[in-house]
């Protein structure tokens, strides 16, 4: 089989990322510039800031990239890029950065978009294994699909409300502590114990995830607490919370795992990155032998790489974007 190379750029929200991936498994090399410390300054990515950023850098990220691979962009078999969802100044820079590079070198474009490349990440370590189930938990999106085959979704639920990764960074920024919240309030609840009573969400029966109330029975709790004078017990809060909000994911893949009979369940996006939420995830599956297949933490997080694997089925089927493809902040799976 002859190899396929693609670059793949990422830049929809805060990473400014460029891979080169081969077959669509063998990540061949990756940069990645994060601007997180710039938005933590301010508690939350601020936009602008985002795209300005990202076309301060992508070149260079992309010449680092070109050079870790000892490869030039004449060797490349197309260009895949992150058309949407996500920040659309931000997309927008990838977008027409990839447009370039495509009629330039007279490449073929390949548009992804970034959910479906969080559950490609997957395929960079361990394999997809149809049927499968995918639980999708980033900072934008709560989502839960059923997958028979490569590209072939069904979307089973999704949140009503907050995603889950947002929930996470919301009681981070309530309790005093910087953006993004989800890797510290994982850490600060291996400290604590469930003190604080905090309520499920109301379960509706549906793969429908809901995470405001949970968000604002932390808020109101804070409040409370501060009022009477009394000190939060960070740790304790952190381990309620993160509790809850995992109880709320492994309810829902216990349904689906009753309803399908499913060889693996693949968890993409940000929030993957949490291990309480593996070992529970792992708990649930094990009474079904089904596995659960998470990246590694630099895959979980917005990469290229997953993009490149996302790209490779599509270049397979040549189906290819045209060179006035728009960016799409919003963006649906099944779309
Ligand atoms: O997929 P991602 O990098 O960007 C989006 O597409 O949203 O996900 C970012 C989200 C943030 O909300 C961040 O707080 C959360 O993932 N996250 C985590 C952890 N690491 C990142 N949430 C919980 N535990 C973690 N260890
Ligand atoms: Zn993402």
């Amino acid at each position: 089989m002859s190899s396929t190379k693609i670059l793949a750029i990422e830049t929809s929200c805060d990473e400014t990322s460029i891979a080169i991936v081969e077959n669509g498994t063998k990540v061949l090399a990756m940069t990645t510039n994060t601007q997180i410390s710039t938005h933590a300054k301010y508690g939350g990515v601020v936009p602008e800031v985002a795209s300005r950023m990202h076309a301060e850098n992508i070149t260079i990220v992309l010449n680092e990239t070109l050079e870790k691979a000892n490869l030039k962009l004449e060797e490349m078999d197309a260009i895949a890029v992150t058309y949407g969802p996500g920040l659309l100044g931000s997309l927008l820079v990838g977008v027409n950065f990839a447009k370039t590079l495509a009629y330039i070198y007279n490449k073929p474009l390949i548009a992804v978009n970034h959910l479906i490349g969080h559950i490609y990440a997957n395929n960079l370590e361990n394999k997809l294994e149809f049927p499968l189930l995918t639980l999708i938990v980033s900072g934008g999106h709560t989502e839960l699909l059923y997958m028979t085959d490569e590209y072939k979704f069904k979307l089973l639920g999704e949140t009503l409300d907050d995603a889950i990764g947002e929930s996470f960074d919301k009681v981070a920024k309530v309790l005093g502590l910087p953006y993004p919240g989800g890797p510290i309030i994982e850490k600060l609840a291996k400290e604590g114990n469930d003190f604080y009573k905090l309520p499920l969400p109301v379960n509706d029966g549906t793969y429908n995830f809901s995470y405001s109330g949970l968000k604002s029975s932390v808020l109101n709790l804070v409040n409370n607490e501060k009022m009477h004078g009394k000190e939060i017990r960070k740790e304790d809060l952190a381990y309620s919370f993160q509790k809850r909000a995992v109880e709320e994911v492994c309810i829902k893949i216990n349904k689906a795992l009753d309803e399908y009979n499913v060889k693996q369940l693949v968890v993409a996006g940000g929030v993957s990155a949490n291990k309480y939420l593996k070992e529970k995830l792992e708990d649930v599956c094990q009474k079904y032998n089904t596995e659960v297949t998470i990246p590694s933490i630099l895959y979980c997080t917005d990469n290229a790489a997953m993009i490149g694997a996302a790209a490779y089925y599509l270049y397979q089927k040549k189906i290819y974007a045209d060179l006035d493809i728009d960016a799409c902040s919003y963006l649906n799976i099944c779309d």
